[in-house]
């Protein structure tokens, strides 16, 4: 209890230096060459890009600076020192570390799409390790309506590090891709950690109290420079948080469209068209030549423009939909709007997706589960 509280109070801190530190250091980003122009603005400002590097590094800096006060008394009694606690939050840190660099480095690199898959796998080596040597438990528990198939519980061994592995790829990207308009990378990654501390608050009284409270440890200090990042990415951005931040952020929503596998062709950008006149965003389109049709891309534009996900205009010699992505779907349902409300509505929409979740871990939980889990 006694450290939680240092820890909010340092967290605290980290907001009003990550809040300070921002402005300060916007020239800087765009002497060096590291800055976006805004897509959806008439303006060509130059906005410095990759601040979340800077979040990032205070967000790193508070949890190390919060080692000695957790580890602290534990250093007192040598030989009851919690090496595997220490060394679960030393490697969550690195796996983090890496994101960071990993993240930094597309910024100023732009790396190709392989790479962002590869690279964040690498990163969450550590962490497998010691979960390997700390816990080794790869079963899950089957939920209630599957266990005439497959009993109660299924040890999945290997194929267990193999998700955790591509779960850290899944979040790394999920929250890359669901951005473009200003503020939804940052307000997505908000929610999501509040909706983290709120579980891991309600599951302190239970016997997974270790585990809760460690991701609080981590969590509350991110929380608090991402709000300190937000404030200065909101509508209308002064600065934008590259893909520094999106790794960092190793927290989840996923649009993972079949178009990331060129089966649809995929352009660079697929953030929505900005109409000058207007001020307005309408839903940004993909001319498909029919020619580059195979009959898996066939399959999926049928299906999908038959479940009315996409807006498809046809002639003899080509194809016309628009970017499969959620903030063009939320586009082409609600039609055009300013760039505030589409970044709200995204927001809204993501925290019923989590209340969602919370049904499902609570009330709905006895219909999969028998005990509280
Ligand atoms: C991902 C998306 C891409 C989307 C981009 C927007 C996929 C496969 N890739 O690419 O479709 O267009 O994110 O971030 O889905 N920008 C704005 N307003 C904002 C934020 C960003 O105009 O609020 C523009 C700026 O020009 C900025 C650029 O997007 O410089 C950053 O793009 P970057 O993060 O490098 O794109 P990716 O992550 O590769
Ligand atoms: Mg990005």
């Amino acid at each position: 209890m006694f450290s939680l509280i240092i820890l909010i109070v340092l967290s605290i801190l980290s907001y009003l230096f990550t809040d300070e530190l921002i402005p300060k250091l916007k020239e800087l980003f765009i002497k060096a060459g590291i800055y976006g122009i805004d897509l959806c603005k008439n303006s060509k400002d130059k906005i410095p890009e990759a601040i979340g590097v800077v979040s990032g590094c205070v967000f790193l800096v508070t949890s190390f600076l919060f080692i000695p006060i957790v580890f602290g008394r534990s250093l007192m009694d040598r030989e009851h020192f919690p090496h595997n606690e220490f060394a679960e939050l030393l490697a969550a840190l690195l796996s983090i570390c890496c994101m960071l660099l990993l993240g930094f480095a597309d910024d100023v690199l732009d790396l190709r799409w392989r790479y962002k898959l590869i690279l964040p796998t690498v990163a969450s080596l550590p962490l497998l390790v010691v979960y390997y040597v700390n816990f080794n438990s790869t079963t899950f528990v089957v939920p209630i309506p599957l266990r005439q198939f497959f009993g109660l519980s299924v040890n999945i061994g290997f194929l267990y590090y193999v998700y955790m592995g591509m779960l850290a790829v899944f979040c790394t990207n999920a929250i890359n891709i669901l951005a473009g308009v200003n503020g939804l990378e940052v307000g997505q990654s908000v929610i999501i950690a509040m909706s983290i501390i709120v579980f891991n608050i309600i599951e302190l009284q239970g016997d997974q109290y270790k585990a809760h409270s460690f991701s609080l440890h981590i969590m509350i200090p991110y929380l608090a420079t991402t709000m300190a990042l937000l404030k200065h990415n909101w509508y209308p951005s002064k600065v934008f948080v590259g893909d520094t931040f999106c790794y960092v952020s190793g927290m989840t929503f996923a649009v993972v469209v079949p178009q990331l596998f060129h089966i649809i062709p995929c352009p660079r950008h697929r953030l929505p068209k900005y109409s000058g006149e207007t001020d307005l965003l309408q839903a940004s389109k993909t001319l498909i030549d029919k020619k580059d049709l195979n009959p898996i891309s066939e399959l999926i534009l049928r299906v999908f423009s038959f479940l009315h996900l996409i807006d498809k205009v046809e002639d003899e010699v080509s194809i016309t939909i628009n970017n499969m992505t959620l903030i063009n779907l939320f586009l082409i349902k609600l039609g055009p709007m300013s760039e505030l409300r589409l970044t709200v509505s995204l927001l809204m929409f993501q925290t019923v997706c989590t209340c969602v979740a919370f049904l499902i871990r609570y009330p709905m939980a006895s219909y999969f589960y028998d005990t509280k889990l």
